[in-house]
């Protein structure tokens, strides 16, 4: 069970990490995730933990000019927990909109991150960007202060659906913006495609993912549209006004995309996700997705070490405050026992090609095995589990039968 942390408390695990906690963070790579809780406008569908200028008000400590250095509070407080972890392997900054922020400001923190630990050589550093916050000025201040992947929220290249998906973008906007970005250096470019928005029909669909391609991005990530309680969007279902995605035309949509992307080049390496390259993978999720250690900073932002988790609080003035008073942000945290670790490497690891060690299954899983290479879900066994393109689209009902 989580246990909330009290507001004093001056670190995750009361400024401490136990050591066995430690020492696992030799072993598998270490990332920073930054979350930058500012957007223009809340998309409908959208329930990040992020604010607009309007809803923050002028609560204080939560302007996006004190951002950074709220970060660089909490960078300090986590160099004393961790102590000198492995040197960085990936830094990503997502949202919100990090590049609302000044290009120094995300790059002061980069710089900050790589002076108290160390980034690897080989790094990856991404930042997330919708197109219509960034220009070739910006691009190339970000890509001159060591970002080297960016990841643009394109969502579709159409304006009927864009306009029901509240996204304020010219779709011919992304075009011009990954231009700009490989101009200013970017090998590493990232679109992000949202599939299932109301009204969509499958020819716009497929029209969207021949505009993505048509930009030879190095990775694509193409997400379901999920119908979150809470959000505009849902009240617009519930009042009739917009259909519920419906799983059929979910399923056609991800089939079209698997097999436009793979015909083009683009290999599936997690359900959602597809890179042209290996090493076009995106390192940082992958970090998530195999039990490696991140440490979260921001509002909200959810850290793992060697099999504890923890979470900030979750208001900008909250995270600002705490920290200004020399406090930890952490609100609660929570110690995964091994057979939590066990269910969360099932469900994680069968997403990826890569494939799910069947070492990890006990007898339950191993006996529901036959039958899912049967029905056509998974592909026969090799030393790794992996999901047919079937079994992706049914991948809940296959953890389901493997960890009954
Ligand atoms: C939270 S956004 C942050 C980056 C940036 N603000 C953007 O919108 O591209 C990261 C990705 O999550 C997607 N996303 C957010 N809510 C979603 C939902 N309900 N269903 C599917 N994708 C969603 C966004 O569209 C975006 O591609
Ligand atoms: S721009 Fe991105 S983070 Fe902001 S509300 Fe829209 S989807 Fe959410």
């Amino acid at each position: 069970m989580p246990s909330t942390l009290p507001a004093g408390s001056p670190a995750p695990a009361d400024g401490r990490l136990p050591t066995d906690v430690l020492a696992e963070l030799a072993a598998r790579p270490f990332g920073v995730y930054v979350h930058v809780p500012f957007c223009t406008v809340r998309c409908g569908y959208c329930d990040f933990n992020t604010y607009t200028a309007s809803e923050l008000g002028t609560a204080p400590g939560a302007s996006r000019a004190d951002y950074a250095d709220a970060v660089r509070r909490e960078l300090d407080l986590a160099a004393d927990v961790l102590g000198s972890p492995p040197p960085v392997s990936s830094v990503f900054f997502g949202g919100g909109t990090p590049t609302l922020l000044p290009p120094a400001d995300l790059t002061g923190i980069v710089a900050a991150v790589a002076d108290r630990w160390g980034l690897a050589p080989d790094a990856e550093v991404t930042s997330e960007a919708n197109p219509d916050s960034v220009d070739a000025e910006s691009l190339a201040a970000l890509r001159a202060g060591g970002i080297n992947r960016i990841s643009f929220g394109m969502q579709s290249a159409e304006p009927e659906v864009l306009a029901t998906l509240d996204r304020t973008h010219d779709p011919a906007r992304v075009p011009a913006v990954v231009a700009a970005a490989r101009a200013a250096g970017f090998d590493q470019v990232s679109l992000d495609l949202i599939y299932g928005t109301p009204g969509e029909t499958l020819e716009q669909w497929r029209r969207s993912i021949e505009a993505a391609l048509a930009m030879e991005p190095d990775h694509v990530s193409a997400y379901a549209l999920v119908v979150e309680p809470g959000t505009a969007l849902e009240r617009r279902v519930r009042r009739g006004e917009l259909p519920a995605p419906d799983d059929d035309d979910l399923a056609d949509k991800y089939a079209l995309a698997d097999e436009l992307l793979g015909r083009a080049g683009y290999a599936w390496y997690e359900i959602s996700n597809w890179a042209r390259r290996p090493e076009a993978r995106c390192r940082h999720n992958r970090l998530y997705w195999t039990g490696g250690h991140w440490w979260g900073f921001g509002p909200g932002a959810h850290s793992h070490v060697g099999g504890v988790r923890w979470w900030n609080v979750k208001h900008p003035a909250a995270y600002a405050a705490r920290l200004a008073a020399g406090d930890s942000p952490a609100h609660a945290r929570e110690t995964l026992g091994v057979e939590t670790r066990r269910l969360e490497r099932v469900l994680l690891e069968s997403r990826l090609s890569d494939g799910l060690e069947l070492g990890v299954l006990d007898a339950a899983g191993q006996q529901a095995l036959p039958d899912l290479v049967a029905d056509g879900l998974v592909e026969p066994p090799r030393d790794r589990l992996v999901l047919t393109r079937r079994g992706r689209l049914l991948a809940d009902a296959v953890v389901r039968a493997l960890v009954p």
